[in-house]
């Protein structure tokens, strides 16, 4: 395996690819939501709190160790200790696993991008979505349906996502970010200042943005803040570790945080404006008040919006169409970062090229993401999400910051990285945060997210919870136990 094939080609390739991982569906479909329903104005005090004493710190945290070992993550936890070889895979395997369930939402999404020339959704989109489009059925027996038009949608995705990924890193995740993030924003711009245009627009911003003080001392806009945050930046998912490793040697790792974490915070607010713009006109027209036609996820993207683009008249074919493929593009350069971490593990403890592992990856990807393309998948795909999403990936968080900051030593970090940073200097503040607040901060929320699940789960969702686990622990276990077939998987180059 040649080692510049993993590469980046310049810093701003590193930058644009880390902004493109972060900004995603979490942004446009989640963000505008958690922010509404969590005091509005009031909650910038909880969200940049976030920002500062967990994004910001910890994300330097991640690349900082990932810079040092310039190897896989399931690589460098072996080498830091090999009873975390586990561990090592285990990230990896779960980020692999939101690949699979985000091909899905690519597929649906594809679908209305198309839809979305004609108003194809009809005069009851959420007939359209459900019964129409996902033949959904809340039986698990409608495993057994497969939905053709879904697939096919799937299997596009995939080879978009084979087209890219299976080159070297620059010429294709390097390249294609450094053209899609910057549209991205762009059309983003052109969404959100139509939108602000529109009548009845103030009155969503108004609804948006009315602060609700009280709910300061209420523990869970806390929890919801710090959600976000994890899921909004990627944190703790080894994709920033291992985009890390793929830095030449001069990276100014903390000015790059705060470039990161500042552009995602820009474009969730952007987008918030602009949901926010749409959904006032659709109440002004339709007399419904705000709050009761505001949702998220799904139900926002491929429900709320066509029956707003229903009533938008004639812009309603500039926009949608706009609409939709903004949706795709911050997906697919979401889920571009989500393979890396396994494929990058994979190529260096069994010796393949890069090309090969993308290759059986997203062949194996495809395959185990047909299950969402049955009638039964989108009930699947809401149990995987919330399994990973608070339980999976906020345990890692709390593994993560606890090996890096305390067996690694975050402290070998800081001259290193103040040397070469024109920003802020890393000093004991820093320590203080990776070591005792983060963890401590993030296990809270990740047991409130846990009673959370279990408190308002059916039956059926704790029985595919158990086989999710389940599928995940034992990928993890085989990983871990196959031998290592690349002579130099317990040599590990370190820079610090
Ligand atoms: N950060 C992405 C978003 O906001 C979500 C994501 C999660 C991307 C995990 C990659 C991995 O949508």
């Amino acid at each position: 395996m040649s080692k510049d094939k993993n590469e980046w080609g310049s810093n701003m390739s590193f930058i644009l690819a880390m902004i493109g991982s972060a900004v995603g569906l979490g942004n446009i479909w989640r963000y505008p939501y958690v922010l509404y329903s969590n005091g509005g104005g009031a909650f910038y005090i909880p969200y940049i709190v976030a920002i500062l004493i967990m994004g910001i710190p910890f994300l330097i945290l991640e690349y900082g160790v990932g810079y040092n070992f310039k190897s896989s993550f399931s690589k460098a936890l072996t080498k830091i200790s090999s009873k975390w070889e586990y561990l090592g895979w285990l990230l990896p395997v779960a980020v692999f696993m939101i690949m699979i369930y985000y091909s899905a939402i690519l597929g649906w999404d594809g679908i209305y991008i198309f839809m979305s020339f004609f108003k194809g959704w009809g005069a009851d989109p959420n007939a359209y979505f459900t019964s129409t489009l996902l033949h959904a059925s809340d039986s698990y027996t409608g495993l057994a349906s497969f939905v053709p038009l879904i697939a096919v949608s799937m299997i596009v995705g995939w080879v978009i996502i084979w087209f890219i990924s299976h080159r070297d890193l620059e010429k294709g995740l390097g390249r294609v970010s450094k053209v899609l993030v910057p549209a991205l924003f762009i059309i983003m711009v052109i969404i959100v200042g139509f939108s602000l245009t529109l009548p009845g627009a103030s009155v969503g911003l108004a609804e948006l943005f009315h602060p609700n003080w009280s709910l300061l001392t209420d523990f869970g806009i806390w929890m919801a803040a710090f959600g976000q945050i994890v899921f909004s930046l990627s944190l703790g998912m080894s994709i920033a570790f291992t985009y890390a490793s793929y830095t030449k040697d001069d990276a100014d790792l903390v000015t790059n945080t705060i470039s990161i974490a500042l552009a995602n915070s820009l474009f969730e607010n952007f987008a918030a404006l602009g949901v926010f713009s749409i959904l006032g006109y659709m109440s002004l027209q339709s007399g419904i008040p705000v709050a009761d036609i505001v949702t998220q996820g799904t139900g926002l993207v491929f429900i709320v919006y066509p029956t707003v683009f229903n009533v938008l008249g004639q812009w309603a074919y500039v926009l949608g169409p706009l609409f939709f493929f903004t949706v795709y593009l911050a997906g697919l350069t979401s889920i571009l970062s989500t393979i890396e971490p396994l494929s990058f593990s994979i190529q260096n403890k069994f010796g393949l090229t890069r090309k090969r592992t993308m290759t059986i990856l997203i062949i194996v990807g495809a395959i185990c993401s047909m299950i969402y393309a049955t009638s039964y998948g989108s009930n699947v795909l809401g149990y995987v999400d919330t399994f990973i999403n608070q339980i999976a990936l906020l345990l890692g968080v709390v593994l993560e910051c606890i090996i890096f900051a305390w067996v690694f030593k975050a402290e070998k970090l800081i001259d290193f990285m103040n040397a070469r940073s024109k920003t802020i200097k890393l000093g004991k503040w820093w320590l203080v945060i990776v070591k005792y607040i983060l963890p401590i901060f993030i296990t809270v929320v990740w047991i409130g997210g846990i009673i959370d699940v279990v408190n308002s789960a059916t039956f059926d969702q704790l029985v595919f919870t158990i086989i999710i686990a389940a599928i995940l622990l034992i990928a993890t276990l085989i990983f871990t136990l196959l031998p290592a077939k690349s002579s130099d998987w317990n040599e590990t180059e370190e820079r610090v």
